[in-house]
């Protein structure tokens, strides 16, 4: 695992603990000095089930949102073959550890050292692009191969997701027609994909993106084998509460259904967040208190990327026995690097009484919370353990733990 993180350029963390305990509170009771990452592995797994079962295509994890091998190989045991890699180190990350896997490289502006180690080394036959410099560059990286996938990225709106993915990638619809057209030419196989943007808070987005997808077809009049729906599934966060998973498959499935593609088409999906947010949490000492700020042994250069930078609430709870009756109260927090855009202003509900040598576990952070972490300034936890206890929200239970003081309701 230490390798792995070095490979992608992140900051390196130990090996997962393999004695596990049973719950957050445990590990605060140890009085760790340093932030501790709290991995769940049965939540990962009800994720890949749920999405195995449920979604009425095939779903491939895709690696960015947290590129944790342990969590790779938990994905797979539950039956998820596939994965969506954006970088030749998540090629070589995948393949190392799952040598039987799926894996389709999903960036639409790719090196051309990247496309061929990919393509020859790793066995990948399945690419995206969004135009036509791209599409030259695989056919010149793959040798013109002939038993190519290839999707063409169409360009959609982010109208309903938390994090727009609309500007930098995708070719409108109205444009597509050449690329469709020459990638027809070139693939075995023809895709179109899309991404709607993360953390899509209503199943429309994927109605509405579907329609572009419609639209593109018809003026381009070429026969369509996959479509790929991409990310954009959502997790539950304070004030996030999306609906039912279940809705976006059947909102997704009868745009599907009514496409004008082969009648073999499949439909393929990219989920990222919605199978890791609620794998990990990340338990935090309070070293100072002044005022409504706490500052924290973690922050925005660790796993609260988020949190600083576009502001995100997450779950938050006092880990204390016995635990505070005292009224919650809004705290912002700082975290451990001398910079002030360390800064998380939350609010976080916490007991009001809460004070430095306190310890706080900050749930749903298994989504880009542990990939994004660095070792800035010499902070940076490389502690691990694995917990059987349930998340503090969860999109695929009703679980919800009592201790949760600002949980959302599903
Ligand atoms: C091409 C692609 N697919 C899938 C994802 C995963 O998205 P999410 O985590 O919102 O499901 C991303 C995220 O950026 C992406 O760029």
């Amino acid at each position: 695992m230490h390798q792995d993180h070095r490979a992608l350029g992140l900051a390196p963390l130990s090996t997962v603990a393999r004695t596990s305990v049973s719950g957050a509170i445990d590990i605060a009771q140890g009085k760790p000095v340093q932030p501790v990452t709290l991995v769940r592995p049965h939540a990962a797994a009800r994720a890949a089930r749920f999405f195995v079962e449920k979604f009425p295509g095939r779903s491939m994890y895709a690696v960015k949102a947290n590129p944790s091998p342990e969590l790779i190989q938990i994905l797979w045991d539950n039956g998820i073959t596939h994965f969506d890699v954006a970088s030749i180190a998540e090629v070589r990350l995948v393949a190392r550890t799952l040598p039987d896997a799926t894996l389709c490289f999903m960036h639409p502006v790719k090196a051309e050292e990247a496309i061929a180690e990919a393509y020859f080394t790793h066995g990948v036959r399945t690419f995206s692009l969004d135009s036509l410099d791209e599409l030259e560059k695989i056919m010149r990286a793959t040798r013109s191969a002939a038993d190519l996938t290839l999707c063409v990225r169409l360009r959609v709106s982010s109208e309903h997701s938390k994090l727009s993915l609309a500007s930098k990638f995708g070719v409108a619809p109205h444009e597509a027609k050449p690329l469709l057209f020459a990638a027809r030419q070139a693939a075995d196989a023809l895709g179109i994909c899309f991404h709607v943007g993360s953390q899509a808070m209503t199943p429309e987005a994927y109605a509405d993106a579907m329609e572009r997808v419609r639209a593109a077809i018809v003026d381009a009049a070429v026969t369509v084998d996959v479509i790929d729906v991409g990310g954009g599934f959502p997790s539950s966060y304070p004030d996030m509460a999306p609906p039912p998973l279940e809705r976006y498959f059947e909102t997704i499935h009868r745009a599907f259904e009514s496409l004008p593609i082969s009648y073999s088409a499949e439909l393929w999906a990219e989920p990222g967040r919605a199978l890791c947010a609620e794998y990990s949490s990340v338990v935090v000492r309070v070293e100072k208190r002044r005022g409504n700020e706490l500052y924290i042994n973690d922050g925005a250069y660790g796993a609260l990327f988020d949190a600083a930078h576009i502001g995100w609430r997450f779950p938050v709870t006092l880990l204390r026995e016995p635990q505070s009756t005292v009224r919650d109260h809004p705290f912002s927090f700082y975290g451990p690097t001398c910079d002030d855009l360390d800064h998380m202003a939350g609010p976080f509900l916490l007991p009001a009484d809460v004070q430095a040598g306190d310890y706080v576990e900050i749930g749903m952070l298994g989504a880009y919370g542990s990939a994004m972490r660095t070792a800035f300034n010499g902070f940076g936890s490389d502690e691990t353990v694995i917990v059987e206890d349930e998340p503090m929200v969860s999109l695929y239970t009703e679980v919800e733990r009592e201790a949760a003081s600002n949980v959302v309701k599903l």
